[in-house]
């Protein structure tokens, strides 16, 4: 039996592909590379001298991922293959439905035909839209959505629900991450978006390369203890174990919904700092405008995946910031 992983050469893919193979799973990944490239599977072997099966796939392809579930006895699938950017799904709408929604639908079709019915599917803290308190808890129930990709991952998870409610086999696992950063010890895989990036670790460990000049932190004047955004931001490592977790626990049908997270905000300015002093490095910054959308302070309330799953994050911001340098400084793009 083999655990699918779509999106397995991705930046959280590619980490929990380690995990579950450590753990002495057998692993096929479905990746289209739209953005990851086929290198991560040796870099995965690397790490693991293990081997896993990859199919260069579009989850949208209906015809090839019938061939996937032909070819292998799948008896789980984890669901990471989706389009990301928050401010590109803003801009082309219609591509962010398209691949994230029709992808999951196309997929759970396959699966139904292939009576495989557990999925562990990437949701985000994003869905809780701006519930009015910073500390996210699984029952406050889903917000307003603040980006057509936020859009997609609520209307996944809703449609994962119903899913369950139409046919009581299926057993789901619903993993709002919060803030993923860091990377392997090893330095083999982590995050490295080609183009300027969006989110802040990328952009400082661009910085710290020298590639872009300065980072700009996007206001200095919201209410938390330096004037910087608040936010829980968690070990794509700690985070690859709580899949492997969830996993474990499919073995009762229904829709389970858990936050990884670690609990503890951390601010702009900190992970900054933290950055210099873990690496003793430079990282040049400027005070910028607040950028549109941004929540001053979120972080998840970790319990319930605690008390369900038995998983609790175990990496500090140190780990993440020496881990995300020892990667970058390994992987320059030039
Ligand atoms: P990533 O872009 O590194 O990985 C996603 C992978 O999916 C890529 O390798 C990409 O090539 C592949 N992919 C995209 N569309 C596909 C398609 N139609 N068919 C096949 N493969 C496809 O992103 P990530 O950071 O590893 O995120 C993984 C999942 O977690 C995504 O669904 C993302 O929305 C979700 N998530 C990420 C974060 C984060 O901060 N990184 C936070 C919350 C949720
Ligand atoms: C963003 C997405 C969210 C997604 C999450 C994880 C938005 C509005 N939300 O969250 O949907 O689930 O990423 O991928 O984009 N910052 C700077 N300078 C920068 C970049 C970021 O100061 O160049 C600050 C931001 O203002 C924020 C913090 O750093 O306070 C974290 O930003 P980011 O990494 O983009 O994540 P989120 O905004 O929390």
């Amino acid at each position: 039996m083999q655990i699918l992983v779509t999106g397995g050469t991705g930046y959280i893919g590619s980490h929990t592909v380690v995990e579950l193979l450590k753990s002495g799973k057998e692993v096929v990944i479905v990746d289209n590379l739209s953005n990851s490239s086929k290198n991560v599977i040796d870099n995965i072997e690397k790490i693991t001298n293990k081997k896993c099966k990859f199919y260069e796939i579009d989850i949208r392809d209906e015809k090839g991922l019938e061939k996937v579930f032909e070819e292998n006895d799948i008896e789980a699938v984890i669901h990471f293959a989706g389009l990301k950017a928050v401010g590109e799904s803003v801009v082309k709408p219609l591509e962010y439905y398209d691949n994230n929604v029709i992808g999951t639908i196309k997929l759970l079709e396959v699966m139904k035909k292939f009576v495989c019915k557990k999925m562990v599917f990437s949701s985000s803290a994003t869905v809780y839209g701006d519930p009015g308190n910073p500390k996210y808890v699984e029952d406050m129930g889903r917000g307003k959505a603040s980006s057509p990709y936020g859009a997609t991952k609520a209307v996944i998870e809703e449609m994962l629900e119903s899913l369950y409610i139409a046919d009581n086999e299926w057993t789901i696992s619903l993993l709002r991450y919060f803030n993923p950063i860091g990377a392997h010890e090893s330095g083999l895989i982590g995050e490295n978006p080609n183009g300027i990036p969006n989110n802040l670790m990328p952009y400082i460990q661009k910085v710290a390369i020298g590639e872009l000049k300065e980072l700009s932190i996007f206001g200095d004047n919201y209410n938390t203890k330096d004037g910087t955004c608040i936010r829980d931001y968690i070990h794509v490592v700690d985070l690859a174990v709580g899949h492997m977790k969830a996993l474990q626990k499919l073995n009762k049908p229904g829709v389970y919904i858990h936050n990884l997270g670690t609990g503890a905000g951390t601010s702009v300015l900190d992970i900054v700092k933290t950055f210099e002093k873990v690496n003793n490095i430079k990282v040049n910054y400027k005070f910028a405008p607040r950028r549109a959308g941004d929540l001053p302070e979120f972080f998840a309330d970790p319990s319930k995946a605690k008390s369900e799953l038995d998983w609790e994050a175990k990496r500090g911001i140190e780990e993440m910031c020496r881990d995300s340098w020892n990667f970058i400084s390994k992987n320059r793009n030039s």
